[in-house]
C-alpha cells in the first residue's frame, strides 16, 4: 500500500535513526558524538574494520563513505532485515506509537494495476518461452541454433517465440483471468478505436524479454525470422512499465557484473549484447533501437566511470558515435568519461565474435579511444588545415564543443589538452590563453589590469624573490591553505564559498580534488562539523593534502582561525583572501606572474594584507574601499569568468 508522506515523516521524526540502526549495529564509541546525534560504525553493508558508516539523527539518514550506501529508517530495515517496505513502516509505526493510516483505495488501485502489469508481462514471457519449445517453434529453434544461440543461452536470456497466429497470447492471458484492458496497457495487443478486434502484437517472431534493473520483465523485442518482413525488430511500445529511452537491455545483469570489475560495454543490438555476454563481457548492455539517451548514459555511469561504447566503423556508426560525444560532454565530471571502441566497418560485435573470436573483440575494446580523441577526429579528419583561416575555423569548432563541457575542472583540462593538440598538429601556438577559461587575448583584460593594480604587489617585489620561486604542486600555498582551511575548520561558513572557490578555477589539481570532495560531503551532510568532515575527507583519500593545508593554515601567522577559532573571523578573513586572490587571478597574461605570486609562500605583501584584518579599524577601512575596487572592475572579471 501507499503511505502518505507526512506519516512517514512523522515516524522519522519520532524515532532517531540511531535507534533503528543501533538495534543491529554497535556504534564506535570513540568516533560517535551522541550529544550531537552523530554516530559512526563499521558498515553493516560491506565488511570493514574501521568505521565509515555514518548515521545522522538530525537528518534522519545514514551513509557509508566506504561503499556508498545511504538511506533512511525504512530502507535500513528493508535492506538489512529483509522486511518489505510496508512491514518496515508497520514495525516502526508501532515503535513510534502511531496508528497506521487509513487506506487510500484510489492509490492502492493504481499500485495494484501496476503490480499486475508486471504479472501480465511475466505470464507472457513464460508463454513465449514455452511456445519456443512447441512444434510451432521449430523454425525459430533452428534460426537460433544457426545463430549460435544455444539452449543454455536461450534459457539464460529467457528467449522465446511468438507464433504466427493472431490470438495465441491473447487467449492464453484471458484464460489466466487477466483483464483485456491490462493486456492492452502492457503493450501486448494491437488495439484501438479503429481496430474492431484486438490481436497479438508479436507474431512469428523470436522474442527477447527486456527486464528492468530489478529483473522484472517490462517489455519485449521481437526479431523477424525472415528478411521479407517490414520491420526486422519490433519492440513493445512505451507503457506504464516501459519507457524505452530509460532502459538498457541486460541492465540488471550488467550492473551486477560491473561490480565484479569487468568493463562496462554498450553495444547496439540485442544479439550483440548476448554475444558479448556469452564471450565473457558480462557487463554489456544495449539501448533499445534508438540512439543512446541521456538517461541511458546516466545508467552507464552508475556502473562505471568509463563505460566503453561500441560502434560500427561505417559512416552511420561514426555518426552515432559523434552524437554520443555531444551527448556526453555537458555531463562529464572529474574522472567520469566515455571511451569509444570502433569496429571494422560493416561488422557488429556479434559478427566479429562469431567470425574472429572473443580475442578480436577484446582487442577492439583495448584500443578504445578517449572522448577527447573522438572529438578531435570529428573536427579534423578530412579537413584541410593548410591555411591560417582553415585552422582558425577548425579551432573555432573545437572551442565551441569544449565550451559545452559542464564541469569547470574538466573543461579547463579540455582546454589545455586542446591547446597542446593544436600546437602538436599545426605547429603553432594557439590563441588559447592560460587561466582565462579559454578566452582570447583582448582589450577587456587590459581594462581589468588597470583596475586591479591596487591589489597587485609592487613590481620590484615580484621581480626579485617571489617570481623566481618555483611553485611546488604538492605543497599548498598559504593563500590556498586559507581559502580551503577556513572552510574545512568552519563548515558552517562554507556554503556558497565552496562554489565560489570551484568557479574561480584557480586551485592546483590536488586542491581541486579536495575542494570537490568537501563539496560532496556537504551535499550529503549539510550540517557536517569539522570532526566529521575531516574524517570523511580522510576516508576519501584526502587526508594527506588536508594535513598540509591545516599545517599551512597554522603557519599563516593569522592567529587561531582553525577549528577552535571564531568562525566569523574566519569568514571575514576568507572573504578578504578570496577578494585578493580572485581579483589577481583574473588579470591578463602579462600579470599572471603577479597572480601566481599572490598564491605563493613568502609573499609578505599578501600575508600583510590579511594580518591587517585582525585590526577592526583596518577592516572597516578595507570595506569602505571595496566599493571603489569593485567599480574599478577588479571583481567583475571574476564574475564574467564564472558565467
Ligand atoms: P541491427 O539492424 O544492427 O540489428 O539493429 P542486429 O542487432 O545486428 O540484429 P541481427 O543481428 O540482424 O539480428 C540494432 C538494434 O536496433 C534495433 C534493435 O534493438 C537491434 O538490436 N532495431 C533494429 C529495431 O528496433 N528495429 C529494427 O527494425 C532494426
Ligand atoms: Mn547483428
Amino acid at each position: 500500500m501507499r503511505f502518505p508522506a507526512h506519516f512517514l515523516d512523522d515516524i522519522r521524526s519520532r524515532i532517531p535513526i540511531s535507534d533503528v540502526v543501533g538495534a543491529r549495529v554497535p556504534w564506535d564509541k570513540r568516533k560517535s558524538q551522541p550529544q550531537r546525534g552523530d554516530y559512526w560504525a563499521c558498515c553493516p553493508f560491506h565488511g570493514e574494520k574501521t568505521p565509515s558508516f555514518h548515521a545522522d539523527n538530525r537528518r534522519g539518514r545514514y551513509h557509508c563513505f566506504g561503499c556508498g550506501v545511504s538511506g533512511d529508517h525504512f530502507t535500513f530495515l528493508v535492506e538489512q532485515e529483509g522486511l518489505s517496505f510496508p512491514e518496515a513502516v508497520e514495525r516502526l509505526a508501532g515503535d513510534a506509537g502511531l496508528a497506521m493510516p487509513e487506506r487510500d483505495p484510489e492509490a492502492e488501485k493504481r499500485d495494484a494495476q501496476r503490480a499486475s502489469l508486471y504479472d501480465v508481462m511475466e505470464a507472457a514471457a513464460a508463454w513465449f518461452e514455452a511456445e519456443l519449445q512447441n512444434a510451432d517453434g521449430a523454425t525459430a529453434r533452428a534460426y537460433l541454433r544457426d545463430r549460435g544461440l544455444t539452449p543454455e543461452i536461450q534459457k539464460r536470456f529467457r528467449i522465446g517465440y511468438a507464433p504466427a497466429g493472431r490470438n495465441g497470447l491473447k487467449s492464453f492471458l484471458a484464460e489466466r483471468k487477466f483483464d483485456h484492458r491490462q493486456i492492452v496497457e502492457a503493450g501486448l495487443l494491437v488495439a484501438g478505436d479503429d481496430i474492431p478486434v484486438s490481436y497479438d502484437r508479436f507474431r512469428d517472431r523470436v522474442i527477447f524479454p527486456i527486464g528492468d534493473l530489478r529483473g522484472r520483465i517490462i517489455a519485449f523485442g521481437g526479431r523477424a525470422l525472415s528478411a521479407d518482413v517490414p520491420a526486422k525488430y519490433l519492440n513493445s511500445p512505451d507503457t506504464p512499465l516501459f519507457h524505452k529511452g530509460q532502459v538498457l537491455f541486460n541492465g540488471q545483469e550488467a550492473r551486477a557484473a560491473s561490480r565484479k570489475g569487468g568493463p562496462v560495454v554498450a553495444v547496439e543490438g540485442y544479439t550483440d549484447t548476448i554475444a558479448c555476454v556469452v564471450a565473457g563481457f558480462e557487463a554489456t548492455v544495449a539501448p533499445l533501437g534508438t540512439a543512446l539517451t541521456e538517461d541511458q548514459l546516466r545508467l552507464l555511469w552508475q556502473m562505471s566511470d568509463e563505460p566503453v561504447l561500441c560502434f560500427d566503423g561505417d559512416a552511420a556508426g561514426l555518426k552515432a558515435a559523434f552524437r554520443a560525444v555531444d551527448l556526453a560532454m555537458p555531463a562529464l565530471k572529474p574522472g567520469r568519461s566515455l571511451r569509444f571502441a570502433i569496429l571494422p566497418a560493416g561488422a557488429d560485435p556479434d559478427d566479429l565474435i562469431r567470425n574472429e573470436g572473443k580475442a578480436a573483440f577484446a582487442d577492439v575494446l583495448g584500443r578504445a579511444r578517449s572522448l577527447f580523441d573522438m572529438l578531435w577526429t570529428r573536427e579534423t579528419e578530412n579537413q584541410s588545415a593548410d591555411t591560417p583561416e582553415r585552422r582558425a575555423g577548425i579551432e573555432a569548432e573545437l572551442r565551441r564543443a569544449v565550451a559545452t563541457v559542464g564541469d569547470v575542472s574538466v573543461r579547463r583540462h579540455y582546454e589545455t589538452a586542446l591547446r597542446e593538440r593544436m600546437v602538436a598538429a599545426f605547429g603553432q601556438p594557439s590563441g588559447f590563453q592560460k587561466g582565462q577559461g579559454g578566452g582570447w587575448n583582448g582589450t577587456k583584460n587590459q581594462a581589468s589590469l588597470r583596475g586591479a593594480k591596487q591589489v597587485v604587489p609592487s613590481q620590484s617585489l615580484l621581480s626579485n624573490r617571489l617570481v623566481r620561486n618555483r611553485v611546488d604542486v604538492n605543497e599548498p600555498s598559504v593563500a590556498d591553505a586559507i581559502l580551503i582551511g577556513c572552510l574545512v575548520c568552519h563548515p558552517q561558513i562554507a556554503g556558497e564559498r565552496i562554489e565560489r572557490l570551484a568557479e574561480a578555477e584557480l586551485l592546483p589539481p590536488l586542491l581541486v580534488r579536495l575542494t570537490e570532495t568537501m563539496a560532496l560531503v556537504h551535499a550529503d551532510m549539510p550540517d557536517v562539523d569539522f570532526g566529521s568532515l575531516r574524517a570523511a575527507l580522510e576516508r576519501a583519500g584526502q587526508g594527506e593534502i588536508l594535513s598540509k593545508v591545516l599545517n599551512k593554515l597554522r603557519q599563516s601567522g593569522l592567529g587561531n582561525i582553525g577549528p577552535g577559532g571564531d568562525p566569523e573571523r574566519a569568514a571575514a578573513i576568507w572573504d578578504d583572501a578570496a577578494h585578493l586572490r580572485f581579483a589577481a587571478a583574473s588579470l591578463s597574461s602579462d600579470r599572471q606572474a603577479a597572480a601566481e605570486a599572490l598564491g605563493r609562500d613568502g609573499d609578505e605583501c599578501y600575508l600583510e594584507r590579511l594580518r591587517d584584518i585582525q585590526d577592526q579599524e583596518q577592516r572597516r577601512f578595507l570595506a569602505d574601499n571595496n566599493e571603489e575596487l569593485e567599480t574599478a572592475s577588479v571583481v567583475h572579471p571574476f564574475k564574467e569568468q564564472s558565467r
